[in-house]
């Protein structure tokens, strides 16, 4: 393609660094170590003995131990790559480095009294009592005496809100070998059946991590990160057949057993599931990319770079690195990946290139780069990693988006191109524009489609996706204003009465049988088919924050503080304007709790968002305006050349 290869001539030739990409990046010398370290070994969940240090394999050799270091931290015993690595000073540190005080964050709120105001300046110290509330100076002298006493209710009701987030999230901590290394996914007693949600998902762990670090708790989160590195390496198997080695799983669970050969003892094992427990059998895409995006934020919130640093933390993320970077058939710099491979994890027509997943390589990508050591990073890893990261934002910011200057472009296609100079490379038939694409697309605004694939474009507005590609860049600085600028304007359709919906529009009738496959808890505007998910409110703040915008979360998180306590944190809301708590949405959802309180955090303290953002690179800024100008779109003259790759 046309694009492609002149990001290869442009890269080659303007920029040393950004070689072609080639396939000595599967040869890393780390990664195939561990793997050959690893091979033939059959393992399925790591155990601690309550207790001892202890380190043993079951009769069957299926289980593999935990030695207790003397920091508290559990060093996984077999694996001599991993475990001989630098012993791990995870102590917390004093000071939250990464995070610039308040007078150098930028962000400002409209107005100051707008500020959710439970927090301290540096955000982590506890919530202020309401007492202390009732105290606090008039913040705004201009309000009158009856706003103000609404105001001051409204505050203490939301610090009650807090509070009880608080504790409920304190309630469903997950404890191996007496340390806390995760959350529960959710914590319902009303529900009959737990299913997994008795399990700490990876990715439901995020916003509880990133509530724990803005509160100054670093163990959970680095146990979290060390344990799940562990289970990373674990065979594992649906019949017969294992994925790449570097998955990492969706959940673990903690279980206290007998241990054997001694009535008197128990042991903790930890049991992950890459997906062959899971309802569908799915692969957890998602899972590494996010382990790497906490891993960052865990080093710049509490300054302890030293669990980045260790040799088998380095091989996990260069093992997550190689599963995404290897070469397979693909013509497009995306990753592809199977349906329901992330957040939405059942069968809803995202298998292909979804922009979640995209939006969370890309992020993954950034962050790897900025914590691989010089000594870990080969020069080949490290060109692959760049490569990609300039072909993957070239391709989404240019193929992936629609606003309406663009659909009109869409509806006056020509189709059937051959030829290098196609403008409509994917052979994309205008008669796929649907109906209510033309009344949801605002004059002012745009964003990212949910999935490229040739001769198809997946109009639906995913909001995950969309909200990630403008924490980490990869949505440009005009992409992402217009993203937050349709958010406002279809307030109603993404917001409504419940922030916020998984995507937009649902899927129905006919689309919704072959789509979901007849699934019962995907009906339209349920669940993952255009449910409202409280926990989209955190990746919606830090977007905002991003774009110095936070009165737009601010408005969401008001709406959310409406209901979400009283109708006990439900998983999601259901119904065109979210008035439902969900069919079967479980109570007491952790990630809604965290979502809530990471957005009510860094609202307080807009500057700490810094932990998850990526700021654009200006060398990758450089060289995606290089391809932009070879590109054919622009130069309609421009020819086929041959590539040195
Ligand atoms: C559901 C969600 C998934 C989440 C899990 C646990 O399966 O689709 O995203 O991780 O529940 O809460």
């Amino acid at each position: 393609m046309a694009a492609s290869e002149a990001f290869v001539q442009v890269m080659s030739s303007s920029f040393p660094r950004f070689n072609g990409c080639n396939s000595s990046v599967c040869n890393v010398n780390g990664v195939l170590s561990i793997e050959s370290a690893t091979k033939g070994r059959r393992k399925r969940s790591l155990a601690c003995h309550q207790g001892v240090n202890a380190s043993r394999t079951t009769q069957n050799g299926l289980r593999v131990s935990a030695v207790e270091g003397t920091n508290g931290v559990f060093l996984r015993k077999f694996d001599a790559n991993r475990s001989d690595s630098t012993s791990c000073k995870c102590q917390p540190a004093k000071s939250a480095s990464g995070i610039p005080s308040e007078e150098e964050s930028k962000l400002r709120f409209k107005d100051e009294a707008d500020r959710p105001t439970s927090l301290p300046i540096n955000g982590v110290a506890c919530s202020p009592s309401i007492d202390e509330h009732k105290e606090k100076p008039e913040s705004n002298g201009k309000l009158g005496a009856a706003g103000t006493i609404i105001d001051k209710l409204h505050d203490v009701r939301a610090n009650l809100i807090e509070e009880e987030a608080w504790s409920l999230l304190r309630a469903s901590i997950v404890y191996y070998c007496n340390n806390p290394i995760g959350t529960i996914a959710a914590n319902d007693p009303s529900s009959t059946s737990t299913l997994n949600y008795d399990q700490v998902f990876i990715r439901d762990f995020i916003p509880s991590g990133i509530a724990f670090l803005l509160k100054g708790e670093y163990d959970i989160v680095r146990n979290f990160i060390l344990h799940t590195l562990q289970l990373q390496s674990w065979e594992k198997t649906m019949d017969c057949h294992s994925p790449g080695q570097g998955l990492m799983p969706a959940s673990f669970k903690v279980r206290t057993v007998p241990l054997d050969g001694d009535d008197s003892a128990t042991e903790d094992v930890l049991d992950p599931d890459f997906g062959e427990a899971a309802i569908g059998r799915v692969a957890p895409v998602d899972s590494g990319l996010w382990w790497i995006i906490l891993l960052r934020a865990y080093g710049k919130c509490s300054g302890d770079l030293s669990v980045q640093e260790r040799v088998d933390v380095q091989t996990g993320i260069k093992m997550i690195l190689k599963l995404c970077l290897a070469d397979g058939f693909d013509m497009f710099p995306t990753l592809l990946v199977t349906d329901g491979s992330c957040m939405i994890d059942r069968r809803m027509g995202i298998h292909g290139h979804p922009l979640e997943i995209q939006a969370l390589f890309y992020s993954a990508l950034l962050c790897a780069r900025e914590m691989l050591t010089p000594e870990d990073a080969s020069a080949d890893l490290m060109r692959a990693l760049n490569n990609r990261l300039v072909a993957l934002s070239f391709h989404i910011r240019e193929y992936y988006w629609i606003d309406m200057r663009k659909l009109n472009e869409i509806y006056r296609y020509k189709t059937e191109e051959y030829s290098y100079e196609a403008v409509n490379k994917f052979n994309i038939y205008p008669d796929q524009i649907p109906t209510w694409l033309v009344e949801f697309m605002p004059g002012k605004g745009g964003y990212l489609i949910g999935n490229l694939q040739p001769a198809h474009m997946d109009f639906r507005f995913f909001s995950l996706g969309n909200l990630w590609s403008i924490v980490s860049s990869l949505a440009s600085q005009d992409q992402s204003h217009a993203i937050l600028d349709l958010i406002e304007a279809k307030w109603a359709e993404l917001v409504a009465e419940m922030p916020f919906k998984i995507c937009y529009p649902a899927l129905e009738g006919v689309e919704w049988r072959i789509v979901t496959g007849c699934d019962p808890k995907n009906t339209p505007w349920s669940y993952h088919n255009g449910g409202s998910w409280p926990t989209l409110l955190w990746q919606l703040t830090v977007a905002c924050i991003k774009m110095n915008r936070p009165e737009i979360a601010l408005k969401a998180l008001k709406v959310a503080e409406k209901r979400i306590s009283s109708d006990k944190w439900p998983e999601y809301y259901d119904t065109k304007r979210g008035r439902f708590v969900g069919k079967q949405a479980r109570l007491f959802q952790n990630w809604s709790i965290a979502g809530y309180l990471v957005a009510k955090h860094l609202l307080a303290n807009p500057s700490a968002a810094n932990i998850l953002v990526n700021e654009e690179d200006s060398e990758l800024r450089n060289a995606f305006s290089c391809i932009i100008n070879a590109s054919p779109r622009k130069r309609r003259g421009w020819k086929k050349h041959s590539f040195i790759v």
